[in-house]
């Protein structure tokens, strides 16, 4: 899929068909993810593959967070059934202490959104879906999956094929005018 047509394209997609993944596909995705760009290419990013329907149950049960989600009135994460579904789940992971920390801002947190949209457009590019769940029970999601205490869990990717009813426009953009300033700000 061209580059520009792909970026335009991608929607986050929360519901998933029972339709398996191929083993070559996740193996692409998780190649082109290799290859994202890192603070003094240091490459930080850990990633967690799952793919026991038990413990992607979990995982879904994991991403409501009452003291996020209650004050807008949401019962549920959004993406809660899609992990549960989708064949394979990704974990996105930082080791904070291999990226660099430059006036106050650490870099761990760039480095894998970097990875996290190579890994959405990737996804996306091989007719698969996803979306990026970055709320979650970060204590139990670690306990979990045996996951380091010094390792940070950014998000969790649910990839499978699309269901078609999630494959519809997504939510509005600011236009240019909003977040665009020329020369000076
Ligand atoms: C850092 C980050 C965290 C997100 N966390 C969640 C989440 O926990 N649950 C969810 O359903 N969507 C989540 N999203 C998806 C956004 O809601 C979505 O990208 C945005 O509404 C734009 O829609 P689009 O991806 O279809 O273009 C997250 C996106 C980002 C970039």
């Amino acid at each position: 899929m061209e580059l520009i047509k792909a970026v335009v394209t991608r929607r986050s997609v929360r519901r998933f068909s029972d339709r398996p993944v191929e083993e070559d596909k996740i193996s692409s995705l998780l190649e082109a993810v290799r290859m994202s760009p890192s603070w003094a290419n240091m490459q930080c990013w850990k990633f967690v593959v799952v793919r026991e329907q038990a413990t992607r149950e979990r995982i879904s049960e994991l991403t409501y967070v009452e003291s996020f989600f209650a004050p807008k009135g949401y019962k549920a994460n959004p993406a809660k059934k899609g992990i549960a579904e989708a064949p394979v789940v990704i974990l996105a992971c930082a080791d904070p202490s291999r990226s660099g920390v430059l006036w106050d801002q650490p870099y761990y947190m760039t480095d894998i959104g970097i990875a996290a949209q190579t890994l959405m457009l990737t996804t996306h590019a091989l007719g698969l879906g996803t979306v990026f769940v970055g709320v979650f029970d970060d204590q139990k999601l670690h306990e979990l999956l045996a996951i380091p205490q010094e390792i940070r869990i950014v998000g969790i990717f649910p990839i499978g094929y699309p269901l078609d009813e999630t494959t519809k426009e997504g939510p509005p953009r600011k236009s240019l005018g909003e977040i665009v300033h020329y020369e000076k700000w």
